[in-house]
């Protein structure tokens, strides 16, 4: 743990901090930048992942992405919640990371944004992708 968890409910104080320990763990020597992600599945199991950047910076990948893949090797398909946990202000999922979440979330998947003293705000993950492109688009 790396700062106070928010008190909002046991549920999310524990999705904060794999989100947190995940931070602890980012590779991010050029922007400094260290992000966690956690998420929780159908089946109630917390998945968490890291930013991991690269010295070819286009390559470096997103800690919700991370989060994503964890959550598939480990047999999850639907995301419940997700968490972002940021250094401070209000730190939001990218717009390709929306696009990431939006592939396993619905239009009412609470997504979280954290910073290391906890809670910053909630969001539906409509008000941060509206009019989304997903997979029922394509009729899957
Ligand atoms: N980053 C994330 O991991 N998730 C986001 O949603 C925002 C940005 C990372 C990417 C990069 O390693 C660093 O934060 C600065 O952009």
């Amino acid at each position: 743990m790396q700062g106070p968890a928010p008190r909002e409910t046991p549920d999310l104080a524990a999705l904060f901090d794999a989100a947190a320990a995940a931070r602890g763990r980012a590779h991010a020597p050029y922007s400094r930048f260290a992000v966690g992600a956690a998420l929780r599945d159908e089946a109630g199991a917390i998945h968490a992942g890291c930013n991991v950047e690269n010295a070819a910076y286009p390559v470096g990948t997103c800690a919700e992405a991370g989060a994503i893949a964890a959550m598939i090797l480990a047999g999850g398909r639907r995301i419940r919640e997700i968490l972002v946990l940021g250094g401070g202000g209000l730190v939001t999922p990218c717009g390709a990371c929306r696009q990431r979440i939006r592939e396993f979330a619905g239009p009412d998947t609470p997504v979280h944004a954290a910073g290391p003293d906890g809670m910053a705000r909630s969001f539906t993950l409509e008000e941060l992708l509206p009019f989304a492109f997903g997979p029922e688009t394509l009729g899957v």
